[in-house]
């Protein structure tokens, strides 16, 4: 990859980044292609957005790559993603390792072939210990599924006599949803045109910064990516203080 500079200072740059990739059947249907080719080129892409956020010092990198709606999609269509998702992990996790990547994924893996839970767990476990960016693949995953697991988890615990409801309290709460570990998003991006949040991370969206785009996924490369971290750069984020206090107060990653 060429040599990259860094546009940013540091108090300027998200620290976590997440990512609808949408757009890639529109992608191949301008080509004349089938809809899985978008799928095929997306990965490159995804490849970019890793090495991109990784070299200019992004903690976090967060991507959609299959909601729990997805299942929906012509059985030929599921079977290529989930094969892609196969691949990739074989092909992509030595060199993420290497580079210092620790890779995750959330959602409800259970319902994925075998072969590709076992790989999920080898990569997870090879990069548990790297320090470099946190890259989280969301695959059969929804905001509101997330959510309604940690009440589970949350109820379970006041059932056994563990947790005192009265003890509740947002960041316990929190400490129940994945990534409890990471900040939360600062800068949502979607790409292909639509404006939703399409139940992607419900709860650590809550002030997140937003950021829609037309590119479609596959278009989306290094250029694109800087042109949304410097919108988000050039914003004020308040946290429910006014301007001025902010001005005074605060940087613009949040509380001093
Ligand atoms: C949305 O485009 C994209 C997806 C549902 C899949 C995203 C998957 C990848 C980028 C490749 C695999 C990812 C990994 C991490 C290996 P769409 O099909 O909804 O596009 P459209 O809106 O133009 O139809």
């Amino acid at each position: 990859m060429e040599a990259l500079v860094k546009p940013f200072s540091r108090e300027r740059l998200p620290r976590h980044i997440a990512i609808i990739m949408d757009g890639n059947g529109r992608w191949a249907k301008n080509r004349f292609l089938p809809r899985t080719a978008g799928h095929h080129a997306g990965v490159g892409s995804v490849r970019k957005a890793i090495e991109y956020c990784g070299s200019i010092g992004v903690e976090a990198l967060t991507l959609f790559a299959f909601s729990s709606e997805n299942w929906r999609r012509p059985q030929q269509e599921v079977s290529v993603l989930m094969g892609l998702f196969l691949a990739t992990l074989e092909r992509e996790t030595e060199k993420l390792h290497k580079n210092n990547v620790r890779l995750r994924v959330i959602g409800d893996r259970m319902a994925f072939a075998a072969e590709l839970q076992e790989k999920i767990a080898a990569a997870e476990s090879l990069t548990s210990v790297n320090t470099g960016l946190n890259v989280t693949i969301a695959a059969n995953y929804g905001g509101r599924w997330e959510i309604t697991e940690a009440v589970r988890r949350v109820a379970r615990q006041v059932a056994d006599g563990h947790l005192d409801p009265d003890a509740m309290t947002t960041e316990v709460f929190a400490s129940h949803l994945n990534l409890a570990d990471l900040p939360d998003p600062d800068l949502f991006i979607r790409t292909g045109g639509e404006k939703r949040i399409s139940n992607f991370l419900l709860w650590q969206l809550a002030y997140t910064e937003l950021y829609f785009t037309d590119t479609l996924w596959p278009d989306f490369n290094e250029a694109k990516l800087e042109e949304a971290i410097k919108d988000y750069s050039g914003r004020q984020r308040r946290f429910g203080y006014t301007g001025e206090q902010v001005e005074t107060l605060f940087v613009n990653t949040g509380p001093l």
